[in-house]
């Protein structure tokens, strides 16, 4: 029995298959095209582990995955590969275009391909599983109860716009040709190998490197996080039990408003690494010229995978952000081995245009600041 996941090089495919294989003796081959967001740093605890496959490849590439497919014979397809970052999707939608539905496209042909020549029981077993998100739910008022698998699809981004595009191919593929799918939508994660273009990476590597910590417009936005071992727990728990053609809400039922998560990172870096001056790291935060189109809230309700699979998070936000501020402390190798560069490109266009629109917390007046 073998797995094959799609952009197992990133930050929750990464962390899936490490704790995959710290649970089973199960073969994963992981196909990833290795873009600015995959690193094979993540894997390298696996050098020399027979149960580990890596291929160098794009989910759009068909010859690709029908040699993979027909070689390797999984016994299940777990989708993680995808542009995934909302501010890039912003500034050059296509690659997201390009992966998430026409890269999910190709992926379910060859799936399909594959899944209709096998026999039974090999054929009743099989499944697909697509990891997305819960934006493609769209924006929630503050008092509006959480996201559930009902809620109507509104996608507000390129990003989101593009893995809802890519739920409604999975789910197709399951009515009209009958391919065995299952589709989770989490929400924001968090912990271990996430890249520093993110909410909370970027916030502790900018406060230890004594740069500004950028908050987008007043910081009030909320968000729902879930420790990114958590949801692979999830995932796993949906491969076994899942009912097929369903889909899952993954969420940690921890709403936090922009400004409290960053608040928290400094009062944990105050406490492990204190500022040489004594000041605190809140000094560092920001406020600067808000996102386009930003969602307000998101919130999901996770009470079905609990009902029907017994899944429930192991970490509170409390003892999961510890975790990752402790983890980014002692991998500070790993972080200077991302933030090079390519990374240094991104964040000047990113955080450019913010220069011009920049106030930190304890001053709304006219102080500007470079915020990164
Ligand atoms: P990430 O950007 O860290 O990693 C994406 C990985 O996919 C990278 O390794 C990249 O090289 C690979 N990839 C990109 N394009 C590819 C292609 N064409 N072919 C093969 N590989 C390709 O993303 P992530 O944060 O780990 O997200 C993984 C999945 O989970 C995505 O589908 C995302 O939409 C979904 N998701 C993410 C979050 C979150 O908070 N990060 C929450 C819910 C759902
Ligand atoms: O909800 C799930 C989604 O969570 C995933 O599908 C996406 O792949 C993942 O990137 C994440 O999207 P967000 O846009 O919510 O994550 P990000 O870390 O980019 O931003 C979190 C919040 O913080 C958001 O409200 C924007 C804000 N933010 C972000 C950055 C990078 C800032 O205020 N300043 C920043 O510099």
């Amino acid at each position: 029995m073998t797995l094959l996941v799609t952009g197992g090089a990133g930050f929750i495919g990464s962390n899936f298959v490490l704790d995959w294989l710290a649970h089973s003796a199960e073969p994963i081959v992981n196909l990833d095209k290795l873009t600015y967001a995959g690193n094979l740093q993540n894997l390298a605890s696996l050098q020399g582990d027979a149960r580990h496959t890596f291929v160098h490849g794009d989910i759009g590439d068909r010859e690709l995955l029908g040699r993979l497919l027909a070689q390797h014979r999984p016994r299940a397809v777990l989708h993680f590969a995808a542009e995934s970052h909302v501010d890039r999707s912003i500034h050059g939608p296509e690659d997201f275009i390009d992966t998430n539905v026409l890269g999910t496209f190709r992926l379910l042909e060859a799936a399909r391909q594959y899944w209709q020549a096998l026999e039974a029981p090999e054929k009743e077993a099989f499944r697909f599983l697509h990891v997305s998100t819960d934006e493609v739910y769209g924006s929630l008022d503050a008092d509006a109860p959480a996201f559930t698998e009902q809620h109507r699809y509104e996608p507000n981004s390129p990003y989101s716009a593009s893995k809802a595009a890519s739920d409604h191919l999975v789910r197709a593929w399951h009515h009209t040709y009958g391919l065995p799918v299952l589709t989770t939508n989490c929400s924001n994660n968090y912990g271990p190998y996430h890249f520093p273009e993110k909410l909370i990476p970027l916030c502790i590597h900018n406060a230890l490197a004594g740069k500004p910590l950028p908050i987008y417009g007043d910081g009030r936005q909320i968000r729902d996080w879930l420790y990114v071992q958590d949801h692979c727990s999830a995932i796993r728990r949906v491969l076994a039990a899942g009912r097929v053609g369903e889909t899952y809400n993954v969420g940690g039922w921890n709403e936090k408003t922009n400004l409290e998560v960053v608040q928290t990172l400094c009062a944990i870096l105050d406490e492990l690494a204190p500022r040489a001056d004594g000041q605190s790291y809140a000094q560092q935060i920001t406020f600067v010229q808000d996102r386009p189109g930003h969602d307000r809230r998101y919130a999901i309700d996770a009470s079905k995978l609990e009902r029907e699979l017994g899944w429930k998070p192991a970490e509170t936000f409390e003892s999961g952000i510890r975790k990752t501020v402790q983890w980014y402390l002692a991998h500070q190798d790993w972080v200077r081995g991302v933030t090079s560069g390519a990374y240094r490109q991104w964040i000047d266009l990113q955080y450019a245009d913010a220069n011009a629109d920049t106030h930190t917390e304890a001053s709304t007046s006219s102080t500007t600041k470079e915020p990164a």
